[in-house]
């Protein structure tokens, strides 16, 4: 038997105003794109902005339904316009923010499973690291340089190809 640890590194800012300032557009540009989800259910409002490698943002936001398992996050929205609509182009960046029930965001949220999951497969698809700017409106902001850090021992295609 061996044992192997992993380690994975985060660098946290302490508000808003220490981010360069392209990272703050990207996290801004989170933030409006949060106040225009649709979160009936949870009134939790999740924005998410990515960077393309072209330089150009593209945002997107919750959309909540009904039968809640419809419902789809606001880094898979984006995601997904990125793929559909600059089919080919590399996403460098991911701005993540929330709002919730009371209007606030006081620390970063980071991206459930299934987004974690579509993030990396995003990574491999493009051989390019996404890299993740986590924050509220208030407090501290992370900054993990690599989807693939937030889910290890991640299942690929790699793993559907015959042996
Ligand atoms: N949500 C996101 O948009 N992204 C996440 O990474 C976590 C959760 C949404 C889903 C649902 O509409 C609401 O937040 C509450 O879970």
């Amino acid at each position: 038997m061996k044992e192997s640890s992993i380690q994975i590194s985060v660098q946290i800012f302490p508000d808003f105003t220490t981010l360069e300032s392209p990272d703050a557009l990207l996290l801004e540009a989170a933030h409006t794109a949060a106040l225009h989800a649709y979160a009936p259910y949870s009134n939790f409002r999740v924005g998410a902005a990515v960077r393309l490698s072209n330089g150009q943002i593209l945002t997107g936001s919750n959309q909540e339904n009904a039968s809640f398992p419809a419902g789809i996050c606001a880094e898979r929205v984006t995601l997904s316009a990125a793929s559909a609509t600059y089919p080919g182009m590399a996403v460098t960046d991911l701005a993540l923010t929330y709002i919730n029930k009371s209007g606030n965001s006081g620390r970063p949220i980071s991206p459930c499973g299934i987004c974690r999951q579509t993030l990396v497969e995003y990574e491999q698809r493009f051989g390019q690291s996404i890299r993740l700017i986590l924050g509220g409106i208030s407090g501290e902001i992370y900054i993990i340089l690599r989807a693939t850090d937030l889910l290890p021992f991640a299942f690929s295609s790699q793993e559907l190809k015959p042996v």
